[in-house]
């Protein structure tokens, strides 16, 4: 199968182009709702927003215009805080209801905040708005408390526009962080040391459109190596970028799956029932907690016991009770999921309780035996392209109802 643009960078890249004065081009962006729920919103702020075919997108911000994002629009949307930094930049004002809480946690923007009051702005939240203004954002050094994606990416966006230099220090090292930047850079922005915990930007007066092609997913990807690790398949992902998928590899491996890098694509083959192996979700390049759940569905069937903690979100294991409803052995205590390996799960009808949780419940449909069925799918639908067209192409048995 090949793997599609990454989400998490789409919705970041998307807002972005709000920054500059003209038109961009995106390319490879996943064919998902939560990219045409961002074009969406753009719209609905002003901008013109053009697909051009498969996964190319143009953004015209010049008719974009006002600076508040209400409830209505952005609650679909997790991401919709990326616009705090753009509308920032672009107006000195921001006014973005919050989406509310998550279903793996509460969602902070402490630091987000954190890092605007440093670059000069009033920020308060009242009545479910974060309202934002500055009369002009000047570059500083920001020391970010928890290693925040959201937090990196929405100062780094604000900072570009900013008078003088920002430092954000104990930054998010995540490829899309860096694959923003290099968008951002293009436009005209001067940015260093992305991907690294130190990050440089010296504010320019202003930004131009530019072309960009976003990196590949890589959570997706991992989630169709664990389901072949966890079938007996043998699937080879194509359009990947190894490096990007270091530590599932390396845990595939330590759960007996052989796995192969070969250029743009990997190969997995699973070897018989998974060995136990212990996970520890940490920010990039640790084990991604994105890929913690369904990682969790395959550890499920392991020989042995298994443990998981996830120390990114408080609520992540909210998947563990519908997979108990398959057959498996997992308790939960605090951030740590105790996994006892059992032969094999069995069908049955399950719910998703959020994305990931979701892409668990069908690599765990996928594993079991009898007919499993999902409940929900839609909101995996939200980070997973054609998602039984490729499972299909592989050889699984799946249908949508
Ligand atoms: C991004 O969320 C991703 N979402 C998440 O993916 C991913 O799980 C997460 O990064 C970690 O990799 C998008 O990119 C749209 P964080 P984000 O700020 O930026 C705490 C998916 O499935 N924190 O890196 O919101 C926070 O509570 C989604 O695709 C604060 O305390 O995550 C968490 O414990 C789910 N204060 C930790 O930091 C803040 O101001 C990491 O959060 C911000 C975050």
């Amino acid at each position: 199968m090949r793997a599609g643009g990454r989400k998490n960078a789409a919705v970041a890249v998307i807002p972005a182009a709000l920054l500059a004065e003209g038109p961009s081009v995106l390319e490879n962006l996943p064919d998902i709702l939560d990219v045409h729920t961002y074009g969406e919103i753009l719209e609905e702020l002003g901008g013109a927003v053009r697909w051009l075919g498969k996964g190319r997108l143009e953004i015209n911000p010049n008719s974009f215009s006002t600076y508040q994002a209400p409830y209505e629009l952005v609650k679909r949307l997790r991401a919709s805080y990326y616009l705090l930094g753009v509308l920032l930049a672009r107006f000195g004002r921001a006014e973005v209801s919050l989406p509310g809480g998550c279903d793996i946690g509460l969602r902070p923007i402490d630091q987000h905040l954190k890092g605007f009051r440093a670059l000069g702005a009033e920020a308060e939240i009242s009545h479910g708005v974060v309202r934002l203004e500055a009369r002009q954002l000047r570059g500083a050094s920001v020391y970010l408390d928890v290693v925040s994606v959201g937090a990196t990416i929405n100062i780094m966006m604000a900072a570009t526009l900013a008078r003088g230099t920002t430092v954000i220090e104990n930054a998010a090292r995540e490829p899309h962080v860096v694959d923003l930047a290099n968008y951002l850079s293009a436009m005209g922005a001067q940015i260093r040391g992305a991907g690294t915990d130190v990050i440089k930007i010296r504010g320019v007066s202003r930004l131009k459109g530019a072309a960009h092609a976003i990196i590949p997913d890589e959570i997706e990807a991992a989630t169709y190596m664990i389901a072949a690790a966890g079938t007996g398949g043998d699937v080879t992902v194509e359009n990947v970028i190894p490096k990007h998928l270091d530590p599932i590899t390396a845990k595939l491996r330590e759960a007996g799956a052989e796995v192969e890098e070969n250029g743009d694509c990997i190969r997995v083959r699973g070897t018989g029932r998974p060995k136990a192996v212990n996970i520890k979700t940490l920010p990039y390049p640790g084990f991604p907690t994105d890929a913690q759940q369904p990682m969790t569905a395959l550890l499920s069937v392991a020989s042995g016991t298994s443990l998981v903690t996830e120390s990114i979100w408080e609520r992540r294991f909210r998947h563990v009770d519908e997979l108990k409803k398959m057959g498996s052995n997992i308790r939960v205590e605090g951030r740590t999921a105790i996994i006892e390996g059992v032969e094999r799960l069995s069908g049955a009808p399950v719910t998703v309780t959020d994305l990931r949780g979701g892409a668990a419940l069908v690599v765990a449909g996928l594993m079991a035996e009898g007919t499993t069925l999902v409940v929900g799918i839609e909101r995996v639908d939200r980070g997973y392209e054609s998602l039984e067209k490729k499972l299909a192409a592989l050889g699984a048995r799946v249908e949508r109802d």
